[in-house]
């Protein structure tokens, strides 16, 4: 049986088809953060966009573990250029690893990575569909809601939904409730939330928002599990 971690902001490690894997690993900078880069150890980091609190400690994480970059065409480029195994893909594309399957969803949202003299655009953000042990997870990244999570939850039916409630630069409580209404996850767990203040929700109001959608919620804290 799968399981993930939780290892605050938006950041899970998913042990999934005998391989564990990083997704969106920010400590560095992160004050909900209870674990160091460091202390992680991946054969697979997944990153949904380039933001600072995405792309975090990705590149020395892969680095280190000789682990293999998975992202958007040009963030896993980027990533490559800085010395990482990657492997990119796109939208709506899939591909086979040796722990499972992984296919790309769309994101409402950017992906640009800081440089010193500004911005640079890495492509598209995207979340994540990870398919292993017949299980599948869905890791949304940073995103508005979208009706075609709709689409996700028929076509690919979600045994755990990991979503964004924090507002302001992605879902609100609101908005996420809805997207458990169009995806019918069996199982659903908040995230990017109480990071920062800007983006402070009560995920008991979402989780109970979830349930009167059918979905299990969990309230994961920080370096907790969940088999799913
Ligand atoms: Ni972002
Ligand atoms: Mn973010």
């Amino acid at each position: 049986m799968p399981t993930v971690q939780y290892l605050s902001h938006s950041c899970f490690l998913v042990k999934a088809g005998g391989r564990t894997l990083v997704i969106d690993p920010f400590f560095t900078g992160n004050p909900k953060a209870t674990v160091k880069a460091a202390d992680i150890k991946a054969d697979y980091v997944l990153l949904t966009h380039a933001h600072g609190d995405h792309l975090g400690d990705g590149l020395e994480i892969a680095k280190r573990c000789k682990a293999t970059v998975i992202a958007a065409n040009e963030l896993a480029i980027y990533c490559s250029m800085k010395g990482a195994n990657a492997h990119p893909m796109h939208i709506g594309g899939g591909h086979d690893f040796d722990f499972g399957r992984v296919k790309l969803t769309i994101a409402h949202h950017s992906s640009a990575a800081s440089s010193a003299t500004g911005f640079d655009y890495v492509g598209n953000p995207c979340g994540f569909l990870i398919m292993a042990e017949g299980k599948t997870l869905y890791h949304a990244g940073d995103t508005g809601l979208f009706y075609d999570m709709k689409l996700i939850g028929e076509m690919h039916p979600v045994d755990l939904a990991l979503l964004p409630i924090g507002d302001n630069f992605t879902m609100g409580v609101e908005d996420a409730i809805k997207a458990v209404e169009l995806m019918r996850p069996r199982q659903v767990v908040p995230m990017h939330y109480n990071t920062f203040d800007l983006i402070k929700a009560d995920p008991q109001q979402f989780a109970a928002g979830a349930e009167r959608h059918g979905a299990k919620a969990t309230v994961l804290q920080i370096g907790e599990s969940l088999s799913y």
